[in-house]
């Protein structure tokens, strides 16, 4: 007698297979190209607002700052990073800022745009600005310089924060991608509103990491 597996279509066989082992798509690479779909201002920093010089990123420069802190802890479900991806875009204004201008609280910045108390947490936690942070005394504004003059610090924050702030439980319902699961996150650890503009910026993440 003929195993089964020979008699099955093919269709059905990849049927079997995707509801026995249900696997999220996971990598820690993000493109340019993927970033651009979110943030489409982002080609260029060329129409950069004065108030902010400096403080510009291209996609080019996000994404190679992003893959690096998708490897340093370790976000590999796309899930997780569509969640990052949508709440940095927001709250960076597709990266033109990475200090908060409106109304402007000293030290609050990163491109997640974390408030100060989070950013001396941050630091501390870097090898490399443990130190430094410690010399400044603290002190929010000082703090913030660190961790923004290195756009893998400046990038990684979002990483940092969903990896390190939020609670287990909200980790987990992020990870299946759900639209409630990306509310809890807002809600519960990033703590603001869920709102439209913040979800239509997840969502076009969503669809660029095939998330
Ligand atoms: C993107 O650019 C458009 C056109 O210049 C502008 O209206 C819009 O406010 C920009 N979006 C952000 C988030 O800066």
């Amino acid at each position: 007698m003929r195993s089964i597996l020979h008699v099955l279509p093919l269709t059905a066989l990849l049927l079997i297979h995707a509801s026995a082992s249900p696997c999220k798509p996971q990598g820690t690479t993000i493109t340019a190209q993927q970033i651009l779909h979110v943030a489409p201002n982002s080609t260029t920093c060329a129409s950069t607002p004065a108030i902010t010089p400096g403080e510009c990123a291209t996609a080019a420069q996000a994404a190679t700052a992003l893959s690096t802190a998708f490897i340093k802890y370790t976000l590999t479900s796309k899930a997780k990073q569509a969640a990052v991806l949508g709440l940095i875009t927001f709250e960076s204004g597709e990266f033109k800022y990475n200090r908060n201008h409106y109304p402007g609280v000293p030290g609050q910045g990163t491109r997640n745009m974390q408030s100060p108390t989070f950013n001396i947490k941050y630091a501390a936690l870097i090898a490399a600005t443990r130190d430094q942070a410690k010399a400044v005394g603290d002190a929010p504004d000082a703090v913030l310089d660190l961790l923004i003059t290195v756009p893998e610090y400046d990038f990684g924050s979002g990483a940092w924060f969903l990896t390190t702030q939020c609670k287990e439980p909200v980790r987990m319902a992020l990870q299946s991608g759900s639209k409630s699961g990306w509310s809890a996150f807002i809600i519960n650890c990033v703590g603001t509103d869920a709102n439209n503009a913040r979800r239509e910026y997840w969502a076009k993440a969503v669809e660029a990491l095939g998330a």
